[in-house]
Formats: C-alpha cells, sequence, structure tokens
C-alpha cells in the first residue's frame, strides 16, 4: 500500500497534488512519501516479529537521502552501509552507531579506520584477509571490532542475474565449506570479536524457498561452530524480498517472510540482524517527469519525457519495469514507447506498452521508484542532478536540491598546460 493516489482527477503523494510538486520544483525529481516509508517500516517491524530478539539495518544503499534515513531512525532502524560515505551518512541522519552495519566486499583500511573510530556495532567480514586486517587495526587503537563472517551458502536466488549474490561464483562472502575453518582462525585475534555468521543471497527475491535452503544451511553452520566451541550471538540473515512492480505482481509479503524465519531459525538462540532496502523505500518514492514530445514512430508513438536513465538507470541496467501513470488522466490509453532525452538508444523505459494517453506538456509518474532509484543517478549527457522531494501531510520539503550541470561544470578544471 502507497500514498501515491488519485484525488479529484490528480494524482496526489499524501496531501500534495504532484502538479504542484512540478510547478515549484520543476521536473524530472523524486517524490518521497513519508506516511508510506512509516508504513513499510511499521509492517517490516510486525512482520518479523515471531522472530523474537532482531534488529532491523535498513540497506542504506536502496536510498541515502538524509530524510529517508531520519524517518527510519525515528522508526528504530539502524542501517546497513557499504562505504565511508554510508558511515557518515546514517550518522547524520541521527542513527545510532552501535546500530550500524558495515557490509561491502571492498572496505579499504582508511574506511575501517573511520567505521572503528565512529563505534559501528557490527562488521561483515567478507574474506579472511580482512579480518586480519581488521583485528590488526582494531588492536592497534586498543579496541575491539564486534563482527560476522559472512559466508556465501551457494543457492540460486532466482532473481536477475546482476543482483543475485549467494551462488559460489559471485564475489560476495567465504564458501561455506570453508567457513568453519576460516572462522577458526580468525576467532583467535586479539582485535576481533567474532561473534556469529552473515549472509545476502540477492535483491528483488519473490520466492522464499531458496532463502529458506540458505538460512536452513547458515543454522548448520552455527551448529557446527558452537560445536567447535564457538559462540555465537548474532546472525545477519541479510535482505532482499522483493516489491510489485507491477500490480499484478504479488511477492510474498513481510508477514510471510518472519514465519518463515521464525520457522527456519527455531532454537538458533541467537539475535537476528535484518537488512531491507527494497521493500522499505521502493514504493514509498516515484519519479515526477514531464512529457517533452510524442514522437510518431513506425510502429508506435514515442513518450520523450524529461527524465532519463541517468535519473533512473534500472530500466536499462535490468530491464526492470516501473509503472508509468499521467499525473492527470483522462481515461484514455494508447500504446507507446517511453523514453528519456539521453543519446542512446538504452534510455528507454517501455516499449509498446498501453499506457495513460499522455501529450507534451503532460506530467507523468514512474512508480516504484523510491529503491535504487535517486541513489543511482548521475549527470551523464551533463544533466543536473536530479531533487528529491519527501511530503508530509499537506507539505512537503525539498530533501535534495537538483545540481545544475553548471555547478558540476565548476567543479572542473582546464590544467595551465592545455591553456
Ligand atoms: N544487504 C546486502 C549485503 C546487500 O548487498 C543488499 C543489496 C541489501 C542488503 C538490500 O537488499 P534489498 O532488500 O534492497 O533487496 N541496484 C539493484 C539492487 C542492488 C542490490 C544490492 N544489494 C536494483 O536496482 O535492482
Amino acid at each position: 500500500m502507497d500514498h501515491f493516489q488519485l484525488k479529484n482527477g490528480t494524482l496526489h503523494a499524501e496531501g500534495v497534488p504532484l502538479t504542484r510538486i512540478a510547478e515549484d520544483v520543476g521536473t524530472p525529481v523524486y517524490v518521497y512519501s513519508r506516511a508510506t516509508l512509516e508504513r513499510h517500516a511499521q509492517v517490516f517491524r510486525d512482520g518479523i516479529a515471531p522472530v523474537g530478539k532482531s534488529h532491523i539495518a535498513f540497506a542504506i544503499k536502496s536510498n541515502p537521502n538524509r530524510a529517508v534515513l531520519r524517518v527510519l531512525a525515528k522508526q528504530g532502524y539502524g542501517a546497513d552501509v557499504v562505504s565511508g560515505g554510508e558511515i557518515s551518512r546514517a550518522i547524520a541522519a541521527g542513527m545510532r552507531p552501535e546500530d550500524v552495519v558495515f557490509s561491502g566486499v571492498g572496505k579499504t583500511r582508511a574506511e575501517l579506520e573511520q567505521a572503528l573510530d565512529t563505534g559501528i556495532g557490527q562488521f561483515n567480514i567478507e574474506l579472511e584477509e580482512e579480518g586480519v586486517v581488521l583485528a590488526q587495526i582494531a588492536a592497534s587503537k586498543g579496541m575491539t571490532a564486534s563482527a560476522t563472517l559472512r559466508v556465501n551458502p551457494d543457492v540460486d536466488a532466482g532473481t536477475h542475474a546482476k543482483i543475485s549474490t549467494g551462488k559460489k561464483e559471485n564475489k560476495f562472502g567465504v564458501a561455506i565449506d570453508q567457513a568453519p575453518a576460516i572462522f577458526d582462525r580468525l576467532a583467535k585475534l586479539p582485535g576481533l570479536n567474532l561473534r556469529g555468521v552473515a549472509l545476502h543471497i540477492g535483491s528483488q527475491l519473490f520466492d522464499l524457498d531458496p532463502l529458506e535452503a540458505a538460512y536452513a544451511r547458515v543454522g548448520q553452520l552455527v551448529a557446527d561452530l558452537r560445536a567447535m566451541g564457538h559462540g555465537i550471538d548474532r546472525v545477519d540473515l541479510g535482505g532482499g524480498l522483493g516489491v510489485p512492480y507491477k500490480t499484478s505482481e504479488n511477492p510474498p509479503s513481510p508477514a510471510d517472510y518472519g514465519q518463515m524465519v521464525a520457522r527456519v531459525t527455531k532454537g538458533w538462540d541467537a539475535m537476528l540482524m535484518f537488512e531491507p532496502g527494497r521493500v522499505i523505500v521502493g514504493n514509498a518514492g516515484v519519479l515526477l517527469t514531464k512529457v517533452i514530445w510524442v514522437k510518431p514512430g513506425v510502429i508506435n508513438p514515442y513518450v520523450i519525457v524529461d527524465a532519463a536513465m541517468n535519473d533512473l538507470a534500472r530500466p536499462a541496467m535490468y530491464d526492470a519495469w516501473h509503472d508509468f501513470a499521467a499525473v492527470t488522466p483522462n481515461g484514455e490509453k494508447m500504446v507507446a514507447n517511453i523514453a528519456g532525452p539521453v543519446c542512446e538508444s538504452g534510455d528507454t523505459f517501455a516499449m509498446g506498452r498501453e499506457i495513460d494517453r499522455v501529450s507534451s506538456g503532460d506530467l507523468a509518474v514512474f512508480r516504484t521508484a523510491g529503491a535504487y532509484g535517486a541513489t543511482m543517478a548521475s549527470t551523464y549527457n551533463s544533466r543536473p542532478l536530479v531533487p528529491e522531494v519527501m511530503v508530509d501531510g499537506d507539505d512537503y520539503a525539498v530533501v535534495a536540491d537538483r545540481i545544475a550541470a553548471e555547478t558540476i561544470l565548476a567543479a572542473e578544471r582546464i590544467p595551465s598546460w592545455l591553456e
């Protein structure tokens, strides 16, 4: 459920007509609903309630906007971060350092130091050498890093290859059969409090079976590690729950997921960590855009909008579907291709799709754009960096400015030897 609904013929975000935001802020612009964010945070928390002791670390890569993080911090969420920049954001948004989990396959020494100095709560170690280096840095500071070992359970999550992470050929985690020996060696190091294991098998998952299979394997690993004498008090189950990008899609709900987790983790006696991203923010955002032209095409007309692949990369990168809807639909439909102004054919959002009839100057939205939308934006084709707005009831605020192409140009220089 989201708060982007038609009222008196105009699409609103909560109480605010999107026409008003377009007029005030311009397009393209991402629009988030605070009420939807809060609702999703609540639904996920309720869904996992049956599992017992748990901690939710929002995967901030999916939407790192500070206002979004602040909403989730107020909901008691921590953060799953993957870079020094994300650590800074989580803290700047008001998240407690101890509620921050540091994931990522390529953490640099500088980032490990920053994380230690910040006092973050958990490092998810991706390879043995990283654990050794982390232990050394922590010991040299007279600190102990709280950590888990990320394992690769070798299951096929059944999602797009580019967002699948739990197969043995993927770059993430240590092979599950090598985990006991690596854990044993790392657990002996001063500077490290290795207290559990972590996994994450992929994103936009529609089938709970691969997750259940992966969790069952990890459960066996936990039993084996305990039998070796290791104390295990937390298991990080990652993120990945899918969202409906089309109204016909029906992914498992957080409640379905929570029940599965409760069943498979029964008797684990460990704090369970969750790292949801998309399921919290996906449907809490739309990308508001304006139709520049409707260009006749050989087969279907091209609706050329002012948003492009640099603003919303998912269709070009993963052939992803985002529903397209007119802000003031007139009830008529058309079959069209939808594309942005960027100069490559990959800058296409849809081909031969039945959509609301739109004409030049009309406003429209791409739905379900709150996750992996603005955060993956670029300035390709020297386009401005897309701004973000958050709606709260009848009010809204610009929560990220449009960064003008001129501002970006001002950060570049021609060296004297080229003048
Ligand atoms: N934890 C870890 C370690 C992750 O790598 C990810 C996502 C998550 C949690 C959150 O997963 P979620 O709940 O959002 O599925 N840009 C792609 C998605 C990349 C996901 C990367 N990792 C897309 O637009 O579909």
